[in-house]
């Protein structure tokens, strides 16, 4: 939620910025803004998208090489003009960036208030630049200690920039629960919420911890401190990441090149991890906690949105291969709900980005409570990878496109082989059907492709239901979270109303719904619960419903009943969300794209949720 970004050095600031607000986007889309330091501190800022600042700016201020830019996902007050950051200090010669919450800005506020301060905004952020400012003037500090001592009142979660007319030659920096990155280049500083503005410039980031902050200098060296005073040497890290892993690299949308991507980042997930012919899963980030593993008596799986879909699938895997018992809990449900916890429970936490506040904030409350904490995270070094005991990257690359798609295979890869391995060391299921898992793990990056070959037939599809007010999505056992994550995915990018439900479960319900109207997209795959899943086929025809059935290649049965047919690769039943899942986010892709919804950046969504 929110961008930010920064730059200090000898180039123009300007381009740095707003292509960097471009790179973040994801993060927040309502308003954006932008404050450059040229003698005088400039601030222009709009409601809407980071072109139409662009339009504003247009190149005023060229000069600059100091400034600090922001894209924003309203939390306090609506997303117009004045809400949008940088937000001013009271004498205007300050301004500041802000991704997080203070929590306590309400009394703050009151405070200065009843002090003779005015605000202008509804925003939390313009209360902390005011407090940083008065505690600055009130006590003639320098600006770094004002900040901190600023920091010291405030309880919630913050990563901020600051930038002052009267300190030119500076940023300060500090983060709490929200992330920030700094990238050392030659001579220059840039600072941003993840590393895609950075890349293309230096590949030598520090991320600051918690409760620390830095002193950003034009020139010299990066002065790293805790908001309690005490000094920390930067470790400076030296990224892998490639600036053709950010680019559209001739897609029209994220989105489409992510969904194209999944043959190679599920082998990427799965690389280095897997050898089928020898028998081995190796995941080294939890090879020292396995044991937690094989003596728990259950796991909790704790995300959100399609996280926890991936999580549903992992419900099934573990109990399936394992027989561990396994909840499954919505990361904000369980962090206020007083959970029963154990010590000798295994929670593991799904999440994209590895930012998702309430996702952090449920592992933090597990973890007081003794129990094991494994992550499976896709951005390495973020605040969920950090936390955790131990875990296992996806290694999907970036994803930028808000509606997850490449990170969700990514994740149920990474269950698989968490789940298989323990299954084989607790001896839960054969050797033999260890062996046939493995060698069909390992077989899924090609079926994935040919799960692609269905695009066309897709969009033809697409083309029929494009003006569909409500869609159901049906499946069974391993099929039934690839249900709930096609409905999820159709009605984050193209607005149609749509529920997931387990097929048998229809009858308690959705069966009202259905009429010569409404599509019913099931997915039907061979094995499992096929023949069961037929029925409901014919419950929802017997009242004219629109089936469009994902079926096995080859299949027969379905094809007599349904109106459309999807068809997809055989695979295991254990296995088969990770080609199933294929066609349904290639529908609602094109569902979105011919409804002229903005695919990568749908309505009211962050890809990155960082308040609760
Ligand atoms: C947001 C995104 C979803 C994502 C969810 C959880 O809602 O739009 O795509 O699934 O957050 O995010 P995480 O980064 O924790 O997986």
């Amino acid at each position: 939620m929110c961008g930010i970004v920064g730059y200090i050095g000898p180039k123009k600031a300007y381009p740095i910025l707003i292509k960097g607000l471009y790179r973040l986007e994801y993060r927040g889309y309502d308003s954006a803004g932008v404050a450059l330091l040229d003698g005088g501190l400039n601030l222009y800022k709009t409601k809407g998208k980071v072109a139409d600042l662009d339009r504003i700016v247009n190149n005023r201020d060229d000069t600059a090489n100091v400034g600090i830019a922001h894209t924003r996902w309203a939390t306090h007050g609506e997303p117009n003009e004045v809400n949008a950051h940088p937000h001013y200090s009271p004498s205007r010669r300050m301004a500041i960036i802000h991704n997080g919450i203070i929590e306590n800005y309400g009394s703050l506020k009151k405070e200065l208030i009843n002090r003779g301060y005015k605000f202008s905004s509804d925003t939390d952020t313009e209360v902390l630049i005011h407090l940083i400012e008065d505690i600055q003037q009130q006590e003639n500090l320098h600006l770094d200690e004002a900040v901190r001592i600023a920091l010291n009142q405030v309880v919630g979660a913050y990563a901020i920039v600051i930038i002052s007319q009267d300190y030119p030659d500076s940023l300060i920096v500090a983060k709490k629960g929200s992330p920030l990155v700094i990238g050392v280049g030659r001579d220059e500083y840039f600072v941003a919420s993840d590393p895609s503005p950075i890349v293309e410039y230096t590949k030598d980031v520090v991320y600051l911890e918690d409760e620390e902050m830095a002193i950003i200098p034009r020139n010299g060296e990066l002065e790293v401190k805790t908001i309690r005073n005490q000094k920390k040497t930067p470790y400076i890290y030296h990224l892998e990441m490639q600036l053709s892993s950010i680019e559209k690299g001739g897609f029209p949308h994220f989105m489409l090149k992510e969904i194209y991507e999944q043959p190679r980042s599920i082998k990427d997930s799965m690389r280095g991890r897997l050898n089928a012919r020898s028998g081995i899963i190796s995941l080294g980030g939890i090879i020292d906690y396995e044991q937690k593993f094989l003596n728990c008596k259950r796991i909790i799986i704790v995300a959100c949105g399609t996280s926890w879909h991936a999580g549903l699938v992992g419900e099934y895997l573990f109990e399936d291969l394992a027989r561990i018992p396994v909840e499954v809990e919505y990361a904000s449900e369980f962090r206020y709900r007083n959970p029963v916890l154990y010590e000798d429970d295994v929670v593991i936490a799904i999440s994209q980005s590895g930012e998702t506040a309430d996702t952090l904030a449920a592992l933090e409350t597990a973890k007081a409570r003794g129990a094991t904490i494994i992550g499976i995270c896709n951005v390495v070094g973020s605040s969920i990878a950090r936390v955790t005991h131990a875990g296992s990257y996806t290694h999907a690359g970036p994803e930028i496109g808000v509606a997850s798609t490449k990170a969700f295979t990514a994740q149920v890869t990474i269950l698989s082989l968490m789940a298989l391995s323990i299954a084989d060391k607790k001896g839960s299921i054969s050797r033999s059907r260890y062996y046939q898992l493995l060698s069909e793990m390992e077989a899924i990056p090609a079926k994935v492709e040919k799960a692609l070959e269905t695009n066309e037939k897709i969009l033809n599809i697409a083309k029929i239901f494009q003006n569909a007010r409500n869609f159901l999505y049906l499946g069974r056992g391993y099929n039934f979270p690839v249900a709930l994550e096609g409905a999820l995915k159709l009605k984050e990018i193209s607005y149609i109303h749509a529920e997931g439900y387990p097929a048998a479960e229809m009858k308690h319900g959705p069966i009202a719904l259905i009429d010569e109207e409404m599509p019913v997209v099931v997915i039907a795959t061979i094995r499992g619960s096929y023949e069961k899943v037929i029925s409901n086929i014919q419950e929802v025809k017997a009242r004219k419903g629109i089936i469009i059935a994902v079926v096995t290649e080859g299949d027969k049965v379905v094809r007599e009943m349904a109106d459309h047919v999807i068809e997809i690769p055989e695979t295991d039943e254990v296995l088969v969300p990770l080609v199933a899942t294929i066609p349904l986010q290639l529908l609602s892709y094109h569902m979105a794209v011919l409804r002229g919804c903005n695919v990568d950046q749908p309505r009211n969504l962050a890809k990155s949720v960082t308040v609760e």
